[in-house]
């Protein structure tokens, strides 16, 4: 199993690290425009490998892509301190277009897992540019997104995240919602589950966890000046998902109703498996259409 990265900064170099402790590749590959980097995070994930298993870890330029099964992309600029996802667009299209013309060109075979932000409207770039079909590219979505609002639940529930069911959609980003109509503890609606809990923590705080999820990533950035471990391990999720063919339903950014969008979708080898239609609420579908329509607007001033 080849993975190989393009991008090695904080993001790119933290999820190569977390998908090498999960022994998910053979080979994996670091490409950077910055070589010094790409060489030093690459000998440095080398020096890792020696408590997990015997891989190949190397940096190299795009020819390097050659026999990848899935390709990483979190090259180009990341948020700085009060600044929007979507305000990144016009700095990231271009780079993200020449990425995705050398993974045609070198790694016509694989799937594609976007990181770089805006999250949705590059991995619909990077569709287009690559003429790949749509289930072979992919966002990260709202995959972390719905973890993050997960872990705040799960913590004032005190029970376990894996218990704790509910969806992010749309897009990564300020329009994104929360589908409080399907969620669920241990197979219990959350509305009766909070009623039957003693503790009694929860009254009026679940709109105030989705608040604070949605503006997870400004706070991060304001006090550490990036995020990269919980994305880090977000995507190499979504990685052993695809590798392993696990079949896990993850809201990755995949293309419904013309846009790539965060939506729930069984993800296999061969990317997007088969996208999961939820039932919404009036409000939360209305939410879900004006997202899709900012995402679309952004898409469309990309001129792809
Ligand atoms: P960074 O600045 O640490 O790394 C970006 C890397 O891209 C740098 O090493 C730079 O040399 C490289 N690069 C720039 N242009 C390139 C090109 N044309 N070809 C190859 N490499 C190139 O940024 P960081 O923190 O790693 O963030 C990367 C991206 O990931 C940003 O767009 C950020 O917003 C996004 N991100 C996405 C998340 C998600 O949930 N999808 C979460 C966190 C960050």
């Amino acid at each position: 199993m080849k993975i190989s990265f393009v991008g090695a900064g904080r993001v790119g170099s933290t999820t190569a690290f977390s998908v090498l402790m999960k022994a998910l590749a053979d080979e994996i590959v670091i490409i950077d425009i910055n070589r010094d980097l790409a060489q030093g995070e690459a000998l440095d994930l080398f020096h890792a490998t020696s408590f997990v298993k015997k891989m190949k870890v190397y940096s190299d330029d795009y020819e390097g892509l050659d026999g990848s099964e899935v390709v990483i992309v979190s090259a180009g600029m990341a948020q700085k301190k009060g600044e929007t996802r979507l305000e990144l667009t016009e700095k990231n299209v271009r780079i993200i277009t020449d990425i995705s013309q050398n993974i045609s060109k070198y790694a016509p075979k694989s799937v594609i897992l976007n990181l770089t932000n805006p999250v949705d409207v590059l991995a619909h770039v990077t569709w287009k540019v690559t003429e790949f079909p749509f289930k072979k590219v992919i966002g990260s979505g709202t995959v972390l997104d719905t973890v993050r609002l997960r872990t705040l639940i799960a913590a004032n529930c005190d029970v376990s995240p894996m218990s704790v069911h509910i969806y992010i959609i749309g897009e990564h980003g300020d329009s994104e919602l929360a589908v409080w109509s399907g969620a669920m503890i241990g197979g219990v609606p959350i509305s009766h589950f909070c009623k039957l809990c003693e503790k009694k923590t929860c009254n009026g705080m679940l709109e105030k966890f989705f608040e604070k999820t949605k503006n997870a990533a400004y706070e991060i950035i304001s006090k550490k000046g990036s995020t990269n471990y919980a994305i880090a391990a977000a995507a190499s999720d979504i990685v052993k998902s695809i590798v392993k063919n696990e079949k896990r339903v993850l809201t990755v950014s995949t293309l419904v109703d013309d846009v790539y969008v965060g939506y729930p979708a069984i993800i296999g080898k061969n990317g997007v498996e088969r996208i999961v239609n939820i039932k919404l609420s009036d409000d939360e579908n209305q939410k879900f259409e004006k997202s899709k329509q900012i995402l679309k607007e952004y898409v469309r001033l990309s001129s792809i």
